[in-house]
């Protein structure tokens, strides 16, 4: 019998894996008859502080949210500029937009695919406020220079760790070194719920202070808004669902990049580009991407053999519609359109089996023979 066709991600691989404590928590909450805000919020905001290893963490709607609320509650006002890359989910640069600031460009360093530190003081105005690098894939970026320039500078410094849960680098987590930072649960991400989801961490205890009240209207005392805000908030279900997956993310974690080191070693050919290998570093391997100038012929080769695919992105931010001709930075990026040729990510996620792993491992070694 031939084996079922592996996706790229597999949220519901991972609901079935922890079916049975899920269910339980699901019902918990249910009988609970408080559904939003409650005690599953407020021990997985501990749990999630603690992990992570910051003093706050404040849940709320989407990843996208997150970091708009972390701009405003680090002091980010409407015309202030955030320096921050196009090599990203699209939703880093609506969130800055959210806020009313605008986001300036900068390109990536072609190995780790982040922001590239040595570009920021290039772009820094009068107007800059803010440095929003983005841990892309899972990768963390240069966080050391980057806040030692931001410090140097006067600026706030905001994560995107949407992409990188449990990444390590310098044998910290990502998400300790700016003044806040921002993680996504959408359902495929390393910590993902079911539904949407996010949060905010920071050790300051005004920025949580500030994101507890714009998430909900702006009130201090119920009902009361002191400031304008919005509604933000993360409901029960999903954080008690978040808080049985959350004690596995490490394990999980592990599995990802041991299947990571497998395609790295079935691909150790010149027309696959495996991710390079940043020292220093514990990838989340949110995504495993790699890069191919013959990218159709590959998607073609491994659709056949029942291996899916995906671009992540299919085109970087200031080459979409909505953004594109009206964004400080965009016409010098030239190491984030490159890599945009040849960019492909392949099935990952805990939950694949060693035979499917090998599976996948073979035809990647079928194809580079075949070159
Ligand atoms: C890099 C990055 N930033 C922000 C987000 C936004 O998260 P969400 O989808 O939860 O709004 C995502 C998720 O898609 C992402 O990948």
């Amino acid at each position: 019998m031939s084996m079922p066709f592996i996706p790229v991600a597999s949220p519901l691989k991972q609901y079935q894996s922890r079916k049975h404590a899920i269910d339980e928590a699901v019902e918990k909450v249910l009988y609970s008859g408080r559904y939003i805000l409650g005690e599953e919020v407020a021990c997985f905001e501990r749990e999630f502080a603690d992990f992570i290893g910051t003093r706050h963490c404040v849940t709320v709607a989407n990843g996208t949210e997150a970091l708009c609320l972390a701009l405003l509650a680090c002091g980010v006002c409407p015309g202030d500029e955030v320096i921050t890359v196009s090599h990203t989910a699209v939703a880093t640069v609506a969130a800055i937009e959210l806020a009313g600031a605008m986001p300036v460009f900068i390109d990536i360093d072609p190995c780790s695919r982040c922001m590239d530190h040595s570009l920021i003081e290039r772009v820094i105005s009068s107007r800059t406020r803010a440095i929003l690098p983005v841990h892309i894939y899972g990768q963390p970026a240069r966080m050391h220079e980057i806040c030692e320039i931001a410090r140097k500078n006067g600026l706030t410094v905001v994560e995107d760790c949407a992409q990188a849960c449990g990444a390590r680098t310098s044998n910290r987590k990502v998400g300790t070194f700016g003044h806040a930072a921002a993680f996504s649960f959408y359902p495929t991400k390393n910590l993902g719920a079911i539904g949407d989801g996010g949060c905010v961490v920071t050790d300051s205890p005004e920025v949580s202070e500030k994101l507890r009240a714009l998430r909900e209207y702006g009130w201090k005392e119920r009902y009361i808004s002191s400031e304008q805000g919005m509604n933000s908030r993360m409901d029960e279900i999903q954080a008690a669902i978040l808080r049985v997956k959350l004690p596995f993310l490490d394990e999980d974690n592990v599995r990802r990049r041991a299947i990571a080191e497998r395609y790295s070693q079935a691909v150790d050919n010149l027309s696959i580009i495996p991710p390079y290998p940043v020292p220093d570093t514990d990838h989340a391997m949110h995504l495993y991407v790699i890069e191919c100038s013959e990218r159709p012929s590959l998607q073609d080769f491994l659709k056949e053999r029942g291996i899916g695919t995906a671009l992540h992105y299919p085109r970087a931010v200031h080459q979409q519609g909505a953004y594109e001709g009206r964004i400080r930075g965009s016409e010098s990026l030239p190491a984030t359109e490159e890599l945009y040729e040849r960019i492909l990510s392949l099935p990952m996620y805990p939950e694949l089996s060693d035979t499917e792993v090998e599976k996948i491992c073979a035809a990647l070694a079928d194809w580079c023979s075949s070159r």
